[in-house]
């Protein structure tokens, strides 16, 4: 639906934001409160975004883009590179490491974002409309790669009104006017 609150939601599971009511439990610890600090320590370990136009830096080749997050870990390069090279590899873009975002398509620099949410370990990975600039055709290897990481046990978090794209989730909840209209399980 538009301007539901979707993003708002997902900003307050990402620990973008936190809600002016209610409660929001990350993990059995209530983040309702949580100072600046300690969300942004969450969010650069154990959760990371994707988004419907990509977000990646113009100026970075792809596996710059990849290696983005890593920088705040404490690796060395060659640990840095094997992740990126890994994460290229689970999303079949391992030959387009040298290039720059502007000379890619836009399901490949999804591939990328994904890429870049993968290597930096989280364990859940937000998606708000990650589909929205993509055809249809597109679309769907993008969701068998969303389907594929769940598969291995992240937890995947997507915003859509695409019906179809909606049908691969296991957990369908419909929002409107900041409501939640359904929960189903698939
Ligand atoms: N629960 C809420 N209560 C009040 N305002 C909200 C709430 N959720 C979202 N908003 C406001 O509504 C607008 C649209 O929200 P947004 O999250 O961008 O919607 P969507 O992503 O579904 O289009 C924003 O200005 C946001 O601040
Ligand atoms: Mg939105």
């Amino acid at each position: 639906m538009t301007h539901g609150g979707k993003t708002t939601l997902l900003n307050i599971i990402g620990c973008m934001d936190v809600p002016t009511s209610g409660t929001y439990i990350f993990d059995e610890m209530d983040l309702s409160h949580e100072k600046e600090k300690n969300l942004s320590a969450i969010r650069g370990k154990r959760i990371a975004f994707v988004f419907q136009h990509f977000a990646l830096i113009d100026e970075y080749t792809v596996f710059e883009n990849v290696e983005v997050p890593l920088l705040k870990q404490a690796l060395s390069k060659a640990e840095r590179k094997k992740k990126v090279t890994s994460a290229l590899k689970t999303v079949g873009i391992a030959e387009l490491s040298g290039k720059k975002p502007t000379h890619i398509s836009g399901g490949q620099k999804q591939r990328v974002a994904i890429a870049r949410a993968i290597a930096c370990g989280a364990e859940v990975i937000l998606a708000d409309e990650p589909t929205g600039a993509l055809d249809s055709k597109t679309s769907k290897e993008i969701m068998g790669i969303f389907s594929d990481l769940n598969a291995t046990g992240k937890t995947v978090i997507l915003i859509t009104y695409d019906r179809q794209i909606a049908s691969y989730a296991k957990r369908l909840i419909t929002i409107q006017d900041g409501r939640i209209l359904s929960d189903e399980k698939m």
